[in-house]
């Protein structure tokens, strides 16, 4: 007998395939079925780092509906059928898993740089800190095993730029090093408040987001936001430096609250110092660089030689590699 393939991944899957399978809830809406007197069905997108399908719980959804939420991880029994020219999954079994026996990598795609390779990075930027008491800020932060742990593997973004694991690692890394070594006339401003801005400017995402079954705003993130909550989380460690001077202090609290640059960006104040605005525009330069690299990157695995609209860059993107002339 054909032995069937283990939690095989969404790209794997094929028509009418039975589907022994642990995925991530993207989605969930309870619909109501066009005939009322149906009741309702279950309408999910699964997902995992290699693509994700819609699917359907079409019997005893009122009940199966509260068992999970959109985040969580579950395992399902079901068949790959075909609806429309599209696959989806029609649900028998479904059973939310426990946080901690999930693989986040399993889920969500990673860096395409080696995490290895960037924490190396982190602790060569850390450490290349003069100042004082910077360096112990950064230092006491990254030496905190939960905090470090959370740092490194955390995303950028939900849908935006750096949004796989360790994005916010890759972001930041850019960030710390542009506005540090890349600012014109950089030898007149304070580096080291740059290395550290660039380091912590997003650093509330850790809080932000939540990467389970896939990336989703934590409760906490949608109600304050990054911006607040990564300011929060440094101001708490500030103040148990004995003698961190006031004005640094400040300083680097102001780099966290303007780092978007606009009001309508999310900023609660604009970028005031050199150094701010430094820090904004490396945030920007960084963000941008990566947004189209994965729009390029979708676009020419698709074979397309022009992207679809992107949001985040208000355009389409050539793809110079697709051309056939
Ligand atoms: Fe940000
Ligand atoms: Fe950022």
């Amino acid at each position: 007998m054909k032995q069937r393939k283990v939690d095989p991944y969404i790209s794997e899957l094929r028509a009418g395939q039975r589907v022994h399978g642990v995925y991530g809830v993207q989605r969930k809406q309870l619909r109501t079925f066009r005939d009322e007197q149906k009741g309702y069905y279950l309408d999910l997108q699964l997902g995992d780092r290699s693509g994700s399908l819609p699917a359907r719980v079409w019997d005893d959804a009122s009940s199966v509906k509260d068992s999970f939420d959109e985040g969580d991880v579950v395992r399902v029994k079901a068949t790959v059928q075909t609806y429309r020219g599209q696959n989806q999954l029609v649900i028998d079994e479904i059973q939310a898993l426990d946080e901690e026996s999930v693989p986040a990598e399993r889920f969500i795609a990673a860096s395409p740089r080696p995490v290895e390779q960037m924490q190396e990075e982190l602790w060569q930027l850390i450490e290349s800190v003069e100042d004082r008491f910077l360096a112990q800020l950064l230092t006491e932060m990254f030496g905190d095993p939960a905090f470090y742990r959370k740092y490194t593997l955390a995303p950028a973004a939900k849908k935006v730029h750096h949004n796989y694991l360790h994005g916010l690692l890759e972001h930041s890394l850019e960030v710390a090093r542009l506005a540090s070594r890349g600012a014109p006339d950089s030898g007149n401003l304070n580096t080291d408040l740059l290395m550290a801005g660039g380091i912590l400017h997003d650093v509330g995402k850790i809080e932000e987001l939540a990467c389970v079954g896939s990336i989703q705003y934590t409760e906490a993130g949608r109600l304050l936001g990054h911006v607040v909550l990564g300011f929060r989380m440094v101001t708490a460690r500030l103040q148990n430096i004995d003698g961190f001077p006031q004005s640094q202090a400040r300083h680097l609290q102001h780099l966290l609250l303007s780092h978007h640059g606009k009001h309508d960006y999310g900023a609660p104040v604009l970028p005031q110092t050199r150094e701010a605005v430094v820090l904004h525009q490396a945030d920007m330069f960084s963000g941008k660089a990566s947004q189209a690299a994965i729009t390029t990157e979708k676009a020419r695995k698709k074979g397309s030689s022009w992207s679809g609209y992107d949001q985040l860059l208000g355009r389409s993107m050539w793809i110079p590699d697709n051309c056939s002339e």
